[in-house]
Formats: C-alpha cells, structure tokens, sequence
C-alpha cells in the first residue's frame, strides 16, 4: 500500500508499506479521507515536541471496514468508521496522554489503517468521508469547549481554523450568541453568514478584549483560546464575571495573562484534551440531530498530499484542510 512517512529533516516521503493485517480485536480500515490540524503541521516539519522521523503522520481519518481481527464486536466489513483522536480514552475523565496517532503510533496518511476496534467510531448517518475526517480533534475540541453553553451565553472564538470554526456552529447550535476574531475582512464576512453576531479583526484591534466586553455588554461567558500566551491577556479582559476560558491553543508567542485581573473577573480557566470517545459519541449524535455540515475548506488528492500541507502552513483555509483518499 502507498504510504506518507516524515522525512528526516521534516516533509513528506511517499513509500510502499505491506497492508497490516488486523490482530484480535482489531479493524483493518480502508482510508478514505484525512484531515489536517495544527498539530500535524508541526509534526510534519520537524518541530513538534515528540520526534516523528519515519511515522505516518495525520491523527484524523475516516474510512471502510474491510476486515475484522478475532473477537470484534463492534463492527463488520463494509461499516463506514471514523477514528478517535485519543485511541485508549473511551469515557470519564482524560487518562493521560498514552500513544497517539502520528507520534508514538503511525497515522492516517495511508491507503490502509489498523486500529483497535475501542479506537473507532461509526461515521455519523449524512456525512461523507471528507466531511467525517475532520471531526476526531478539531470538532471534538470544539464540542469540549462549547459544552454546557445556551442561550444565555456568549462564547468568543479566536480565528477561523478547524476548531474555531467547529465552535462557532456547536454554539449557534446550542442557541449561544457568538462573538468572533480574525485577521482577514475575507473571513469575517464567512463568519457572520455562519452566525457570528460580531466580529473583531485582531490585528487591527489589538485591544480586542475591551472591544468584545463592549459589543457584549460585560464580555463573554466562554471564551474558546487559540492563541495561549499570547492572547491570554485580551481573552481576560474579554471575559464575563464568572466566565470560563478553554485553553486550547499556543499559536500566538507572549507573556502570558495578568493574574490579579483574572481573579477579579472570578473566571475559570480549563485546558482541554480534545475529548473521549464518550463525548465524541454524543457530538456525533447531535451532528446527526441537527444536520450540521462541517466547514471543508479545501480537499486535496492523496497524491496532492504535500500541497494540502502547504495550503495550511500558509494560513489562507477557513475550517478544514482535507485529503481524499
Ligand atoms: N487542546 C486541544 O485539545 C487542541 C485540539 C486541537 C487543536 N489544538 C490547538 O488549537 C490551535 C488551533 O488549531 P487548529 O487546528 O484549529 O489550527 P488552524 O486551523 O491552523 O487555525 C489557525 C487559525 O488560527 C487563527 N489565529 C492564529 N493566530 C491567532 C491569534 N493570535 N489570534 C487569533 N487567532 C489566531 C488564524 O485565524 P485567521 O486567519 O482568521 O486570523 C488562523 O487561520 C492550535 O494551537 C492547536 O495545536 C488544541
């Protein structure tokens, strides 16, 4: 089967690799399309935390059973299966890091996949596989954060990439207002057909965090943070009293937040791991409920592999980069 592995020195080298057969109680998945998120981005260039020389990269992907190992249960040859971000955290709360997709174990950039049959779950009922393979970080992250917003809240997402994009459609869903930032007039304009109330452009405001307080009237009660520490000082100055900020991100370098105006505004801050299989479960419930379509920016052919990397390191996509298989 062809296969991407990371170069040494980062990129993509395409190589031939035997079909793996499925051990009990694993699926031998046919690939039909992946997606890519930040973190693939730094694997593939060479500057993640965790060396990936020779691994196939890519975390997300979507595709068909087409053999089963001794002792599955959960599916048969022909299902139509999407993989979970964390392979080994079914319910409850996060475990640990364990091995993940794309690091410690080899990716989805593939024609074929063995995954333990724990580690998938059914595409939802609509979605094609392009549509499929962005939901296993990205859309559950978003789940993540937005989860246990309504009407009353205003949630504030940062930037236009897979998982800002994912939260903004899960709160207008739970019926939120929201309240977005992006460096591009482009973009905004996408944002507010997508139901965003309000945009910032926080390059042109870089006191965006008084200007969302302002446009929301006391500030947002969750704030989705992409940034980390560099943003982290606008996301407390734009969150409501008693608000919560999901760090989830580190795009943007700086100093961190002022601590004595995070105690004033007696918010919380969360870090969040993507999501368990639990969670990814109920979202692919109300994916299915609430017909919600995923924001596909861009599908590239497996062959095209390298240029839907070059599409997302340049920072033009809006939603998800994906590949077909
Ligand atoms: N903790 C978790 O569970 C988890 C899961 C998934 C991802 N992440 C992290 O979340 C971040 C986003 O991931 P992604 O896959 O959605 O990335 P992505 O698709 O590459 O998103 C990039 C977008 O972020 C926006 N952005 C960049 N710098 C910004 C800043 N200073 N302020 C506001 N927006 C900024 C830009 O939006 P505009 O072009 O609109 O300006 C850019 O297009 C990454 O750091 C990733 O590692 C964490």
């Amino acid at each position: 089967m062809r296969a991407y592995q990371v170069r040494a020195g980062g990129g993509l080298a395409l190589t031939e690799l035997p079909i793996p057969d499925p051990s009990a109680g694993e699926v031998l998945v046919k690939v039909r399309a992946t997606s890519l998120n930040a973190r693939d981005r730094l694997i593939v260039s060479g500057t993640y935390s965790v060396d990936a020389r020779g691994r196939v990269p890519l975390s997300d992907g979507a595709g068909v059973v087409e053999a089963v190992g001794d002792g599955v249960t959960r599916f048969r040859a022909g299902d139509r299966v999407v993989g979970t971000f964390h392979p080994t955290w079914l319910y409850g709360t996060f475990p640990g890091w364990g091995e993940l997709r794309g690091t410690q174990l080899d990716g989805w950039l593939s024609e074929y996949v063995v995954a333990d049959q724990q580690s998938l779950v059914p595409v939802p009922g609509a979605l094609s596989f392009e549509q499929a393979a962005t939901l296993p970080c990205a859309a559950l992250t978003a789940w993540s954060v937005v989860s246990g917003t309504g009407p009353d809240d205003t949630v504030l997402v940062q930037g236009t990439g897979g998982v800002s994009v994912f939260a903004l459609q899960f709160a207008r869903l739970a019926g939120a207002r929201v309240v977005a930032t992006t460096s591009s007039e482009h973009k905004a304009g996408r944002l507010r057909s997508l139901g965003a109330m309000d945009v910032v452009d926080y390059r042109a405001t870089p006191a965006w965090g008084a200007r969302v307080r302002e446009l929301t009237g006391g500030g947002a009660t969750r704030v989705l943070e992409i940034g980390g520490a560099g943003t982290l000082e606008q996301s407390v100055e734009a969150v409501a009293l008693g608000g919560q900020i999901a760090l989830v991100g580190n795009l943007a370098p700086g100093d961190g937040m002022d601590v004595d105006r995070f105690f004033r505004r007696a918010a919380s801050l969360r870090s969040i791991s993507v999501g368990s299989r639990g969670d990814f479960e109920q979202m692919n419930e109300a994916i299915d409920r609430c017909a919600l379509q995923p924001v596909v920016d861009q599908v590239f052919s497996f062959d095209r592999a390298p240029d839907a990397f070059a599409r997302f390191a340049a920072g033009g996509h809006f939603g998800k980069v994906v590949i077909s298989h």
